[in-house]
Formats: structure tokens, C-alpha cells, sequence
């Protein structure tokens, strides 16, 4: 039997019920059938939930980029494998074959080793959406060094304490980014954090627009110049199953970002399979997801997943709204989309602005995908109708971080699809609603969402300290892994996702813990104390509300202090964490233990927000 691609309601159900009565034969037919490995494994999965420790492949031998690029080479050779699409529409996009891909991987590959970057290394990426990013992602995993994508949206301390947590000794960038109107001054950013990461001694920088930036000699290289020298073959480096691809970091409702680390095997085998039923990808489709490569979104659906599946996957450099709100259309227009992925956040905004929608052509769309938080019905209606023209089916895939790969959506075309529910699990996905009795039976029902088998592509710890891995997930729930989010299910068993039960907030699909926040704005010196919410938004889905009390002889005012936080904010966390609107106040409600009573601010700040307007 072959459970990789279901391609029917009785497919899916056998898929389903096979991996529940026999996960290791199910995984092992999809592993074996679709996949190039160096070596076989030993066992399919061994697990201790008490330990968190998990290991899928044990013993294989592979290595990622053989499936996502090589073995194209025999009859994809010329299909285009990325379309970069640049931030101006009149630059022309550009089409890198799988051929081309694999000559650029390995120069880029070459290129690292030749700075001395050896199997195990972190390697950290700090990069607009350019081809390059792709390149160094797939070039790191070509020989075995961990890449950790920062998101080029985070501030210099952000990057910096990324960069030492991780400890890499590499950093690529770039002298810039175009995003929309504005250009990144990426490389500025880079040099103060590295004020702070006395380990950095290599900085690759790519070179994209041209604004003015220092090169420090001994440590600044231009990537292109490396790229020019650099042999176009490079071995790929066999990897043990359960060597460490790569580190995501993953703010949590307490203390630093967590590093999650995810390995070689089980999330190449889940990703490419979740993609290839979620979205069902066929031969020639051109699908695109408008995610940044610095998320889990972009690492396992623009790059790896689609990939592995000799996909043809587009790379987005700009925004929804340049050089207006119709990009997007006319991007599905041109490349002729097949598949789009998209967050609620960029839904309600292109629904708000219109963009003209009505003069595009978009019937080349079969699916649309959307992730990052759950989706109102308003924006799921419009989606649907505007977007799809009523005939595509919505895939609302829920996942994390930390899952690697989708967990929960519609099978496009083969499972149904209920606006506002995220419905099925992917067959080998075992989800539980949990309250505190353990497991709620029967439907309806609502809880906690957990998952009580473990997975090919979930996380396998976090960098530099399993212990907080096993309190974050694994310890509320026995024998469970514990997502943070609460969620429901209906009658016919399909779930509904309703959102963090812990202090993450999701603005605009951006994961943000609060803890963080606080810790930026405390370092003011004439701010007290504060506490930040997250509360409803119209486009952002959420957004940020921080009460604040003043130092008692502080002579500030309410306009003031915002944009002293907000500065604050923008330098330490990144400008993603701009608090919406704040209220000054004389004290914080507390509970004995002295800890804030954040559900009672989350009610306040509902009823002001109004009042505030914008
Ligand atoms: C959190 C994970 C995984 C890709 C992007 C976010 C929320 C994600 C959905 C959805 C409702 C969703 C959850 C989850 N979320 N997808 N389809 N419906 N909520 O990754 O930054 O790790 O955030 O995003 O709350 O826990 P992330």
C-alpha cells in the first residue's frame, strides 16, 4: 500500500486507520517508497515521552538536499525549481532550474567549507528573501552545518542573542533589503549586534541593493566574490537520521526565545508528504506561499517540502501592498499560481484595501492554504469567494514551530473543508483535547491541544537545554506533548483551533512572547512596571495593549512614553513588537503570589481599545 499521496476520501480513511493501528509499518512504507537514503535504518521510531526523547529513522543515513535536489536531476533537470519574484515588479522575476540549483547550492556550499565550516556548525542567516537565502539554507544542510535563519525583521540585540545562544561562528547577510518602499540596512544592523558576539569571526555579505555599507576587513567577505572561485560540485555529507538540520528560534510566554532543533530524517519524510497531500501538488503546478524563509512556515513550505517533491516554488521578496494591494494578483496572474498559502492577517488586509482584485485572472488557482492563526469567518468567506471565485477548496493547516510540519487541515479536494476550522488531523497525527481529568472523549468537545503519538518532524529538543524542552511540552499532560493552544471539536470530530492559552501573542501571524516585550520596556528608566496583552485586531488578528506605571517622579506623558517604548521595542525586539495602543496606570492587579492577573488587563484592554480608536 502507498500512503504518500492519498488521493481519495477511502485512501485518506486507510491512511488513517493504518497509522493508528500500525504507525511504524505506515511511516516505513512512506519512508522507503519516496525517498533516497545513503543507509537504511534500524528502526522506524523509538520514543519515551517521560524523556522526551524521540528518534524516527534510527540508524538511516541521508542527507536532505540529495531528495530536494539531486535526484531531480535525472528528469527535472530544466523544470524550474524557484521563481523569485523581486520587490519591483519591473526588475523580472527569475526561474533557477533544478539544475541550476544544484550548481548553486553546492558553490555556496563549497564557499562555506572553504571559511572552514564544518559538519555540526551553526551557521547563522540574517537575509532578505533573495535567491541567496534559499542557496545558503540548502548549502548548509549540503554538508551538515546547522542553519539558524533570523528573521530580518529582528533587531540587533534579537540577533544578537540568537547568534550567542546558538554559537555561531558564521553570520550571512546582506548590504540590504528591499521591502516595499523601504530598504533594509541590514548590514548596520548586523555590525551592532556583532558588538555583542565576540564568537563571530566570518561575515558573508550578498549583495543586493547597493545602499552604502562598512565592510569590516579580516571578518567581511563579499559572498560573490567567494561564489565566483567556488566549484559548482560538492559532496553531500551523510547525515545520521537524527543529526540536527537545523535551529528556529520560538518565542515562548516566558524568558528567551527558544531554539528549536529539528533533524534530518523525520522532517524531510513530513514535510514532503504533508505537502504534497495538504496541497495536493501535481507535476508542473506552480505553488506559492507568501511566508518569509526566517519562519518554520518558509523553511518547511517554500524551501524543503515542495523541494522534495520536485516542485516548482515561488520566493516573494516583497509585501502584499507594493508598489500596491493588487501584487499578490498580479503575481498569480503572471506566474500563473497553482497553489497559495497565505496568513489571515495579509487576507484581511488585501480584503479591507480591495486592490482591484475583480481585473485579475486568478483561475489558474486550484487550492488556497492559509496558517499562522486562526481565521475569522468574514476573511475565510472572502477568501473563498473573492480569491478562489467559489471553487477552490481552503486549506486552514494548523502547526508551529515546533511541529515542523502541518498537523491539522483539510486535504485539498479529498477531505471537507468548514470555515473557521482548521477539521482533520494529517493521517499519523493523533490529537487529543485535553482538560484536567486527561483526554475529553467524545464530541463535541473542548481543551487543550495535545497530541499523544509522536511524530516524524516534531522537534527534538531545545539548543542548549532539554530540560526546558521537556517543562514547555511535555510536562502538563503524561504521555502527551502540549501545543499551547486551546481548541475545539465539533460533531463530526473536525477541529477548531481557538487560540494560545499561555501569554504568546500572534500579531499579524508573528509569534510574540510578552515576557520579552516587558523585559524591553523595563529597561526605561523612568517606566515602573508594565504588563502587555494581546487584544483583538481588525487586520492584525491580534495586537499589543501595554499597561504601564510610571516611576513616580517620571514627567511623561501617554504620547511620550509610546514612543519611547516603541523605540525601545523596535531596538531590542524588533519593530513586529510596536505596542498598539498603551494606558497609563497607577498600579497592576496581582494575585497574592504577586503574579499579574493578565486575564483581567486582557478584559480591560478589550473594553478601552474602542475608546482609543487608533
Ligand atoms: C502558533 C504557532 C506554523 C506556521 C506559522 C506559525 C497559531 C498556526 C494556525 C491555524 C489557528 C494557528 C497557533 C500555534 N496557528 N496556524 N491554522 N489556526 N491558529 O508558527 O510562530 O510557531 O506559531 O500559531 O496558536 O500555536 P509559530
Amino acid at each position: 500500500m502507498d500512503f504518500y499521496h492519498l488521493r481519495g476520501l477511502d485512501a485518506y480513511q486507510q491512511a488513517c486507520d493504518q497509522a493508528k493501528a500500525n504507525p511504524s509499518a505506515f511511516w516505513e512504507a512512506i519512508a522507503s517508497q519516496h525517498f533516497q537514503w545513503q543507509k537504511p535504518w534500524r528502526q522506524v521510531v523509538d520514543f519515551d515521552f517521560s524523556t522526551a526523547s524521540f528518534r524516527w529513522f534510527d540508524g538511516a543515513q541521508l542527507n536532505i538536499t540529495e531528495n530536494c535536489i539531486d535526484r531531480h536531476l535525472v528528469d527535472k533537470a530544466q523544470q524550474t525549481a524557484l521563481l523569485f519574484e523581486p520587490n519591483d515588479p519591473n526588475e523580472g522575476s527569475q526561474a533557477i532550474s533544478y539544475k541550476q540549483l544544484h550548481a548553486e547550492v553546492c558553490k555556496m556550499a563549497n564557499v562555506l567549507k572553504s571559511q572552514g565550516v564544518k559538519k555540526g556548525d551553526r551557521v547563522c542567516l540574517y537575509m532578505p528573501m533573495i535567491l541567496e537565502l534559499a542557496y545558503a539554507v540548502l548549502a548548509c544542510a549540503r554538508i551538515g552545518a546547522i542553519h539558524s535563519v533570523v528573521f530580518a525583521g529582528f533587531s540587533a540585540s534579537a540577533l544578537a542573542s540568537r547568534i550567542n545562544d546558538c554559537g555561531s561562528e558564521l553570520l550571512i547577510t546582506a548590504d540590504g533589503g528591499f521591502r516595499g518602499s523601504k530598504v533594509l540596512d541590514l548590514k548596520s544592523i548586523v555590525d551592532e549586534a556583532l558588538t555583542d558576539c565576540p564568537k563571530v569571526s566570518t561575515v558573508l555579505v550578498a549583495k543586493r541593493t547597493n545602499n552604502p555599507i562598512t565592510m569590516q576587513p579580516e571578518r567581511d567577505l563579499w559572498l560573490a566574490e567567494l561564489i565566483e572561485q567556488a566549484d559548482s560540485n560538492c559532496p553531500a555529507e551523510p547525515m545520521e537520521a537524527e543529526d540536527p538540520l537545523f535551529i528556529l528560534y520560538t518565542s515562548g510566554s516566558t524568558g528567551q526565545p527558544k531554539g528549536m532543533v529539528h533533524s534530518c530524517a523525520g522532517y524531510m519524510v513530513y514535510t514532503a508528504y504533508s505537502f504534497k497531500n495538504v496541497f495536493q501538488y501535481t507535476s508542473g503546478d506552480v505553488y506559492w506561499c507568501t511566508a518569509d524563509i526566517g519562519w518554520i512556515t518558509g523553511h518547511s513550505y517554500i524551501v524543503y517540502g515542495p523541494l522534495a517533491n520536485g516542485a516548482t516554488t515561488v520566493m516573494f521578496e516583497g509585501v502584499p501592498s507594493y508598489p500596491d494591494y493588487d501584487r499578490f494578483w498580479q503575481i498569480i496572474e503572471k506566474h500563473g499560481v497553482n497553489q497559495f498559502y497565505t496568513a489571515p492577517t495579509a487576507i484581511r488586509a488585501l480584503a479591507k484595501h480591495g486592490g482591484g482584485i475583480d481585473q485579475y485572472d486568478l483561475s489558474s488557482l486550484k487550492v488556497l492554504g492559509t496558517v499562522g492563526e486562526p481565521i475569522n469567518e468574514e476573511a475565510w468567506q472572502w477568501y473563498f469567494n473573492k480569491v478562489g471565485g467559489g471553487r477552490c477548496p481552503i486549506v486552514d493547516t494548523w502547526w508551529q514551530t515546533e511541529t515542523g510540519g502541518i498537523m491539522i487541515s483539510t486535504l485539498a479536494g479529498i477531505t471537507d473543508y468548514k470555515p473557521t476550522f482548521a477539521t482533520q488531523p494529517l493521517p499519523g497525527i493523533q490529537p487529543a483535547l485535553m482538560d484536567d481529568q486527561g483526554p475529553v472523549k467524545g464530541n463535541p468537545a473542548k481543551g487543550k491541544l495535545c497530541f499523544t503519538y509522536p511524530w516524524p518532524s516534531m522537534a527534538r529538543t531545545i539548543w542548549g537545554n532539554h530540560q526546558r524542552y521537556i517543562d514547555t511540552y511535555f510536562s502538563d499532560f503524561d504521555q502527551a506533548y502540549f501545543s499551547g493552544d486551546g481548541a475545539l471539536r465539533d460533531e463530526q470530530g473536525h477541529y477548531r483551533i481557538t487560540g494560545r492559552v499561555d501569554d504568546v501573542v500572534i500579531v499579524s501571524g508573528h509569534n510574540l512572547g510578552t515576557a520579552e516585550i516587558e523585559d524591553a520596556i523595563n529597561t526605561h528608566d523612568e517606566i515602573a512596571e508594565c504588563a502587555i496583552v494581546g487584544v483583538a485586531h481588525e487586520i492584525k488578528g491580534q495586537a499589543l495593549y501595554g499597561f504601564i506605571t510610571v516611576a513616580k517622579d517620571a514627567q511623561l506623558d501617554a504620547g511620550e512614553v509610546q514612543q519611547e517604548i516603541n523605540q525601545l521595542i523596535t531596538e531590542r525586539v524588533g519593530a513586529i513588537a510596536k505596542l498598539e495602543w498603551i494606558q497609563l496606570v497607577t498600579d497592576l492587579p496581582k494575585t497574592r503570589s504577586g503574579k499579574i492577573m493578565r486575564r483581567i488587563l486582557r478584559k480591560i484592554a478589550e473594553g478601552q481599545r474602542d475608546d482609543f480608536g487608533d
